[in-house]
């Protein structure tokens, strides 16, 4: 071990954009125990009056989600969203192809929006564009935001529901470049079949916001022209272009790992050039913003199938520090590419791909799931363009990049800011002098640390606090500058306000 120096200049008037509230999102799919078993489970002696778990709803409210995706995800485009709605007992059970599972649809729209004002949080819809047609979507828009007086949103009286949802954000599919997905269109088919969608949606409900399907990942053949061909048929009615991407692991080069934020970057940088390509071409004074609805880290290697079951086991990863690190690196690109990227949803909310585990005796929570919690509830207001002054670190896949990765927000109205640093080095402990260049006196208020020896160290049902984020003292701030020891493989979040 040894120690290396840095500095990170901040000045609180200059910003990059506002920070969307809606980078702290979550997706919630009908795959594996995420719904069944992990939302909703009314057979759990933890279970409210609704079914809905009650430490699993406080775990969520701790995170401060701001939007929910939902129902999927690939299962989204086999999805008939009548089935899900009326009385449970008349709804059907269903296999399920994506999963290849058997869906009960005991839970459905009312009861997501139901969940969603639970946690406080938006919900955003998914309309089915794989065998759904253009008439289900612009009918589940009627269902859910039309008062009443009509075929749809009658039904939703019938069923229970008085009040209008008014769910603003809508998915136009999901990963329809995919040959994975069902109904899997080309770009083109794509493009056409969004648009008039979109038409339809709008017709219903002017104020509703819509987002096209993106690339699926950045390594699609067809990326970024997918992207490209989409946004030029369908740019008027669109509002967001969606991107997907699950981060890894699988040959154990740890210091590539811990510089993801490099290749998170480059991705956004390509599609905002795209937008900016596209918006010149159609000579167009209309913009549509990113909105990057699956992110997380995914490669562990559990199944997939669920072998025609109720709420089998699927992609239940158990995640470690080195994995923590990359999620607050993702969080970081997030802030520092907030001019362009809008929305956020982290894929997925509990038990499947997530942070979050359900037992029938209890929550298991990972090390990302404090890294969230401490970022979607401090970075508020505008982000800041800091500069930092770095030792890079050698990595095999990314050359050489800074051992820090850093993001800072400021709350003009509360005149409160926060800092998030990711040590990425394997080996030193960065001492780092903050220098606040605006001249206004301010003070540190609260910090927390989450590190550890070894980037594989995680939490277990038998240990499940091996690895948290830890309240460390506040350093003293004079004439505008501060010092704090990183140590290797950290994340590490201090607050600023006024003395
Ligand atoms: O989140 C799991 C799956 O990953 C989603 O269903 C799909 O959209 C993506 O490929």
């Amino acid at each position: 071990m040894s120690t290396s120096r840095a500095q990170v200049f901040l000045d609180r008037n200059r910003t990059i954009a506002p920070i969307s509230p809606l980078l702290f999102g979550g997706f919630a799919e009908h795959m594996g125990r995420c719904i069944y078993e992990g939302i909703y489970d009314p057979g759990s002696p933890h279970a409210d009056e609704r079914g809905f778990r009650r430490d699993v709803m406080e775990a969520l409210r701790d995170q401060a989600y701001t939007v929910i995706r939902y129902p999927g995800g690939n299962f989204l485009s086999g999805y008939h969203w009548l089935d899900g709605v009326g009385p449970k007992d008349q709804r059907p059970r269903r296999r399920e192809l994506a999963w290849q599972s058997i869906e009960t649809n005991q839970f459905g729209t009312n009861e997501f929006m139901e969940f969603c004002r639970t946690i406080h949080a938006a919900p955003m819809l998914g309309v089915n564009m794989g065998t759904g047609t253009i008439q289900s979507a612009s009918d589940l828009v009627e269902y859910c935001n039309v008062a009443n007086g009509s075929h749809w949103s009658d039904l939703r009286i019938r069923h229970g529901v008085r009040e209008p949802h008014n769910v603003r954000y809508w998915c136009v599919g999901n990963e329809m470049d995919g040959p994975w997905q069902m109904g899997h269109l080309d770009a083109v088919a794509y493009g056409n079949k969004a648009l008039e969608a979109t038409k339809m949606m709008k017709l219903q409900d002017p104020s509703i916001k819509t987002i096209l399907c993106g690339s699926s990942h950045d390594q699609m053949p067809t990326y970024p022209d997918w992207d490209r061909t989409v946004l030029e048929i369908a740019w008027d009615h669109t509002d967001y272009l969606s991107m997907h991407y699950y981060a890894g692991n699988p040959d154990n080069d740890t210091a590539s790992y811990l510089a993801r934020a490099v290749h998170l970057e480059r991705f956004v940088d390509t599609l905002e050039g795209t937008l900016r390509y596209v918006k010149a071409k159609r000579r167009s004074q209309h913009d549509i913003y990113l909105s990057w609805d699956e992110w997380q880290v995914w490669y562990k290697g559990d199944p997939m199938q669920g072998n025609w079951k109720e709420a089998p086991h699927l992609a239940e990863e158990m995640y470690n520090l080195e994995d923590a690190l990359v999620v607050a690196q993702w969080l970081n690109v997030f802030l520092r590419k907030s001019h362009i990227l809008k929305i956020a949803c982290v894929a997925q909310m509990v038990n499947t791909i997530s942070w979050l585990h359900t037992r029938p005796d209890g929550l298991l929570k990972h090390p990302s799931y404090y890294v969230f919690k401490l970022v979607s509830n401090l970075a508020h207001g505008e982000a800041l363009d800091l500069h930092l002054k770095a030792p890079n670190v050698e990595t095999k896949q990314h050359g050489a990049v800074p051992a820090l990765d850093v993001s800072a927000s400021y709350d003009p109205e509360t005149q409160e800011g926060a800092v998030f640093l990711v040590n990425r080095s394997l080996t030193d402990t960065v001492t780092t002098e903050f220098i606040w260049q605006d001249g206004q006196a301010l003070q540190i208020g609260k910090a927390w640390q989450l590190s550890g020896n070894d980037p594989k160290q995680g939490n277990h049902w038998d240990a499940p606090e091996q690895v948290v984020a830890k309240a460390i003292p506040a350093p003293a701030v004079e004439s505008g500058r501060t010092t704090l020891h990183l140590p290797p493989l950290s994340f590490t979040v201090f607050t600023t306000c006024p003395v």
